[in-house]
């Protein structure tokens, strides 16, 4: 099950990627928002981040106005790591090197058509492990120090 949020600078793309998790027949839940109407969007990354980190999402995805901000908030939650990202190359090399487990996406940034290859080519890369391993554990060491 993936976890899937917004807000309102994300909302219709968060949409048009649920349709197309639809049309796959890939389960999702959505965490909001729920409407174009003005939120704060470190609410819905929270979301979206403790169900990842809490495992009840495999993954996560936030949409909004850039994914930047979504991604700083969501990197708050332990466990989590989050990336914004805007090109199908990151996608991969992301899951690959940084087994991200949250993709931000900017819908006033990329298309929804650059926004749904990003998605699958994220979804359908392996992380590599051995010295990617290695950095993800010096990055768990980091929030071991300073998430108290
Ligand atoms: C909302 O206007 C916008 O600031 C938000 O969607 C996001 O881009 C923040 O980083």
């Amino acid at each position: 099950m993936i976890s899937i949020g917004c807000d309102h600078g994300g909302y219709e793309l968060k949409e048009v990627i649920k349709k197309s998790f639809e049309e796959k027949g890939i389960k999702y839940r959505d965490y909001g928002t729920y409407s174009k109407e003005s939120v704060d969007y470190p609410k819905y990354a929270l979301a979206v981040a403790e169900s990842v980190a809490n495992e009840e999402g495999e993954c996560g995805i936030i949409c909004c106005g850039t994914g930047i901000g979504v991604s700083i908030a969501a990197n708050k939650v332990p466990g989590v790591r989050a990336a914004a990202v805007a090109d199908v190359f990151s996608a991969r090399a992301t899951k690959q090197h940084n087994n991200a487990n949250v993709l931000c996406l900017g819908q006033r940034v990329i298309g929804e058509g650059l926004a749904l290859l990003i998605v699958d080519e994220w979804l359908n890369t392996k992380f590599e492990g051995g010295r990617h391993q290695t950095r993800i554990n010096l990055i768990s060491k980091m929030e071991e120090k300073y998430c108290k």
